[in-house]
């Protein structure tokens, strides 16, 4: 019996092969994509999620979400410095970690007319059951939906988020980049009573795809296996120059790592069942504050430390070799 999920992206280069793996497979019924601003403005991550939707050739709606963040921008005193550089020279050239849209063919296709959280409310007050969601970006539009009805949280099966770090960060030194670009909305989230797994980058960064995985991946000789080797290499060249991983010539895939959960939850370990907050403030702000401490009540959320990389690259060649578009 596959699942139903509706996914929640930034269209990014990571997001980008979790949206690959989700229409894949067999064990997933990706019901809907939701975009919303993160790694690029609003524009810009709806047309990549568009165009992966169309190089798949898949029949899946997307739905254009929040332009702007709950709280954060509103006021000054909420930006803490960004010393996020993912970002690395090739001679001349700049590789980022996400450009501004993926380097395959402008989307043809479009949006469907309602926006994301309106999706959100309606679908979930209809469905018959329940739904996972699978947030790998800012929880902007999870979080509106949520404060529109919270009824709707009895229809959400799990709420499995990428986000967040405990021994590792990325954008502050105490936050990781979803759950920064919106602290409020996580907050809001994390604590709606559905069952949340926080994906964060300890777990992402130990389950990494190296160099030998992505020759695995063009191996295969699909259409899904050349891109995701190609946006893996990517992230590789900008991992090794801005943030080198304990593995040599590897990349966080942090997106894709939520899908691969759904597809066999051991590619995560060491989970913990945990209480945990979001901070708001100063050089908190976008923490994931976790309480491991075994007396501690309220516990939230599943907080997976550690992840499987071995697993992570055997799920993904499975994926992609079921791709029936060959290259
Ligand atoms: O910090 C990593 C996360 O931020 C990933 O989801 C990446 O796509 C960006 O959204
Ligand atoms: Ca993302």
């Amino acid at each position: 019996m596959s699942k139903k999920i509706i996914l929640d992206v930034d269209t990014g280069s990571d997001d980008a092969v979790a949206i690959m793996a989700a229409i894949l497979s067999p064990d997933i019924q990706l019901e809907a994509i939701c975009s919303v601003v993160g790694n690029k403005d609003l524009d810009k991550t709806t047309e990549n999620t568009l165009r992966v939707v169309e190089l798949m050739g898949a029949d899946v709606p997307v739905y254009r979400g929040c332009r702007t963040p709950f709280a954060k921008w509103l006021s000054s005193d909420h930006i803490v410095p960004d010393r996020r550089e993912c970002k690395a020279k090739d001679g001349d050239k700049v590789i980022m970690i996400h450009e501004d849209y993926l380097d395959i063919p402008a989307a043809s296709i479009k949006e469907q007319e309602i926006r994301a959280v309106e999706f959100y409310v309606k679908y979930l007050r209809e469905a018959s059951e329940p739904v996972t969601i699978v947030a790998v970006g800012p929880l902007t539009n999870v979080a509106a939906a949520l404060l529109v009805d919270e009824t709707i949280v009895d229809k959400i099966e799990e709420i499995v988020i990428m986000g967040g770090g405990y021994n590792i960060t990325n954008t502050t030194p105490s936050a990781e980049f979803n759950i920064w670009q919106d602290p409020e909305a996580a907050q809001r989230v994390i604590h709606c009573g559905a069952k949340v797994t926080i994906v964060p980058l300890d777990a992402t960064h130990a389950a990494c795809i190296t160099l030998d995985d992505c020759k695995r991946f063009r191996e295969i000789g699909t259409v899904s296996g050349n891109f995701a080797a190609e946006l893996c290499e990517q992230r590789i060249f900008v991992h090794n120059a801005a943030q080198p991983l304990d593995v040599p010539d590897a990349a966080a895939v942090h997106d894709a790592l939520c899908i691969a959960y759904l597809i066999d939850p051991t590619v995560l370990k060491d989970v913990r069942h945990a209480h945990v907050d979001i901070g708001f403030r100063d050089y908190s702000e976008g923490q994931t504050i976790v309480d491991c401490r075994y007396y501690t009540e309220d516990k939230n959320c599943y907080y997976a430390f550690d992840g499987d990389r071995f697993k992570f690259a055997d799920i993904l060649c499975d994926l992609f070799a079921r791709d029936l578009k060959r290259r």
